[in-house]
């Protein structure tokens, strides 16, 4: 399955600000920066096409080390965003980047869940900036379900590896027939992909067999 994918201009102010980010964070846990499951060049290409919005309310679907939390809350959000992170493990990296972004002001929650009961602890539209980066199987449509009556109206959803994992690939090419505005950003090095959901009308997600 192939998408029309987006290339915008990389920079490098950006590219060696999340460097630095993720390399302080590796002083505090060695395996910080190797366990950021993201691409630099799709993170920089992200913020090109969302700024200048900020977000108030971030929650993360699958924390793993924290690179990705890290990241977005400190170029995506405000000052005193509330964040929250969802995963099935604890690991150093959550712990380093929960007391580091506490520190600059941000509220920041980790639930210790499988995603299928963490849903219970948000609220209907709450949810500014929703990224979808768990199980990368079918699940991630049970994800969506649980998870997308929590965005808020003008809220924005990321579903992470659209261009990797079958699951995600399935479910952006199903929101796409569903009528979903979207964007997908790929880098020309790597073969992740971020699925870009605009929140801009009620999508009603039909699930086809691919
Ligand atoms: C690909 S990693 C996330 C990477 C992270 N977002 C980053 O960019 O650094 C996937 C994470 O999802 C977690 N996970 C997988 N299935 C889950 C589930 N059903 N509920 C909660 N967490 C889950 C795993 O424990 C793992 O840490």
């Amino acid at each position: 399955m192939k998408f029309n994918t987006t290339q915008l201009s990389v920079s490098k102010k950006l590219t060696e600000q999340i460097k630095n980010l993720l390399s302080e964070g590796n002083k505090e846990c060695a395996i910080f920066s190797a366990n950021c499951h993201q691409s630099i060049e799709e993170m920089v290409m992200l913020y090109e096409e969302l700024q200048p919005r900020k977000f108030d309310s971030f929650v993360e679907l699958g924390v793993c080390y924290g690179g990705s939390l890290l990241i977005y809350s400190t170029l995506l959000c405000l000052p005193r965003a509330s964040i929250i992170g969802i995963d099935i493990k604890i690991t150093d990296g959550m712990r380093y980047v929960k007391n580091k972004l506490q520190l600059e002001g941000k509220n920041v929650t980790f639930y210790i869940e499988n995603t299928l009961t963490a849903h219970k602890h948000l609220q209907n539209n709450s949810i500014d900036l929703l990224h979808i980066d768990a199980q990368h199987d079918n699940t991630v449509y049970r994800d969506w379900e649980l998870y997308y009556p929590k965005v808020k109206k003008d809220g924005i959803i990321l579903l992470h590896d659209v261009c990797l994992h079958k699951g995600c690939q399935s479910i952006m090419n199903d929101l796409i027939t569903s009528g979903a505005s979207y964007k997908i950003i790929k880098s020309s090095t790597t073969a992740l992909g971020i699925g870009i959901i605009y929140n801009d009308k009620s999508i009603n997600l039909k699930k086809n067999e691919h």
